[in-house]
């Protein structure tokens, strides 16, 4: 039975192989990469379905190597810094990956750049790692600790610790959906995707990990940014109050939870993440970055395009083709020049009626003025409100 599960693991290989050579030929002109994919699942598939020809399913070592295969073929116009390579970089072979954190809270864009870093080539996404915590804001302790260790143990790939994060997971599966290139393994070997065994092997083969979270503040991420091992950036991700609580209205999950609805804790927030980033920018030039929602949505290639060069990420073309498809949603037909990431930050100017506005504004005085968004001092004409001005974090 060994002697055949080796045969099996080398003819896969061999097999596979094959594939994408025959893949890649195809691929001058008529690039589908959904449709090749496709293929290697159901390629994949053929060995799950039980036959009579006792093939055994593929063990963990079989769909890591294949993953590896996989990851090759994806990055092969990937542009690494001159001299570089994939093996740099993963931690299966003792590199040091790329290492993003997306510091927010809930609504304010974070899900969009969250999914425009996973549209890299090779990324690794931690989906909101602090899910399990439920809808509170950690500021100190009790669980700015675990909080911390638990974003470190993911950035080093190391499952092992992670009981409460796993045990939420499987019953909250969008911890990993996100997490598209994990996912897609997920549907086809369901045995093994909780497995801490197959998950500290799989996560190691990625160059590039990138993680959001809304629930962890600004300053809490320091002792992450100073982990010289690590070598992470980190992006604090804003949003004008109004825009997000408005946003939040909409939401099952947040009304009645004061962390969340509240606009004195919700700017206390936001006063607290303006002192840390000062600090952070003053101490991690070269690593901490802030980034404005709205300007974001305004500009959105610009911007990232900026925020690449920053974190050493290449701007591949699947970057570009995931902002053309989600940025530029013709609402009006082929002449409408509407952009619908244009529009998003600002549904608040009619969603929400004179009071809320003026609510939210008595409460979030110092972090209106800090962050650069302007009050609306109770105009008549909204539509034509300019929210935003500058802010100066340095
Ligand atoms: C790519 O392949 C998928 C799956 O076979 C198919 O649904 C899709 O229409 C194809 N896209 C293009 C642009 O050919
Ligand atoms: C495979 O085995 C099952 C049960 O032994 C049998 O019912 C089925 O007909 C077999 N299929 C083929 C294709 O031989
Ligand atoms: C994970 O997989 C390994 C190897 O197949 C196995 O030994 C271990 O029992 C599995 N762990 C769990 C929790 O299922
Ligand atoms: C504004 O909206 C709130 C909440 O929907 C509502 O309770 C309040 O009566 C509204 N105020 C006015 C002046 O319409
Ligand atoms: C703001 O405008 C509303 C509606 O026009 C009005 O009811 C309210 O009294 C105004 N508030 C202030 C402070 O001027």
């Amino acid at each position: 039975m060994v002697r055949r599960n080796e045969i099996f693991g080398i003819s896969l290989v061999a097999i596979l192989c094959l594939l994408l050579i025959g893949f890649s030929q195809k691929e001058n002109t008529n690039y589908n990469r959904s449709h090749r994919y496709q293929q290697l699942l159901d390629f994949e598939e053929s060995f799950k379905t039980p036959n009579n020809f006792t093939i055994p399913t593929p063990s963990i070592k079989d769909v890591i190597s294949m993953q590896g295969t996989l990851l090759l073929h994806e990055l092969q116009d990937y542009q690494f810094p001159e001299g570089d390579n994939l093996e740099d970089y993963t931690l299966s072979t003792n590199g040091r990956p790329l290492r993003t954190i997306i510091i927010s809270t809930w609504r304010s864009g974070s899900t969009f750049l969250g999914d425009v870093l996973n549209a890299v080539p090779g990324n690794y996404y931690h989906y909101e790692p602090l899910l399990h915590y439920g809808i509170i804001q950690i500021r100190s302790a009790p669980h700015a600790e675990p909080a911390q260790d638990t974003l470190k143990s993911l950035l080093n790939c190391d499952y092992s610790s992670l009981f409460n994060y796993l045990q939420y997971g499987m019953s909250h599966v969008y911890l990993f959906t996100h997490n598209t290139r994990l996912w897609n393994q997920c549907e086809v070997y369901p045995q093994y995707c909780w497995n801490q065994t197959f998950l500290n092997q799989f996560c190691k083969l990625f160059p590039f990990q990138s993680m959001k979270t809304v629930r962890l503040r600004l300053w809490l991420a320091e002792s992450i940014l100073k982990d010289k091992e690590l070598n992470v950036k980190v992006v604090l991700l804003v949003r004008d109050p109004r825009g997000t609580l408005q946003s939040r209205k909409h939401r099952d999950w947040c009304p009645g939870e004061p962390d969340c609805d509240q606009p004195n804790i919700v700017c206390a927030d936001m006063v607290s993440d303006f002192r840390a980033a000062i600090q952070l920018g003053k101490n991690y030039p070269d690593k901490f970055r802030a980034l404005r929602y709205e300007d974001l949505s305004l500009n959105p290639y610009e911007i990232i395009q900026d925020l690449f060069d920053f974190l050493g990420l290449h701007f591949h073309k699947d970057v570009e083709r995931f902002l053309d498809s989600h940025t530029r949603v013709n609402v009006g037909g082929v002449s409408s020049t509407f952009r619908d990431s244009k529009s998003a930050p600002f549904h608040w100017k009619t969603d929400l009626n004179h009071s809320e506005i003026q609510y939210i504004e008595e409460n979030c005085d110092e972090a209106m003025k800090m962050w650069g968004y302007v009050k609306t001092n109770n105009v008549s004409n909204l539509r034509d409100f300019n929210p935003l001005t500058g802010y100066n974090i340095e």
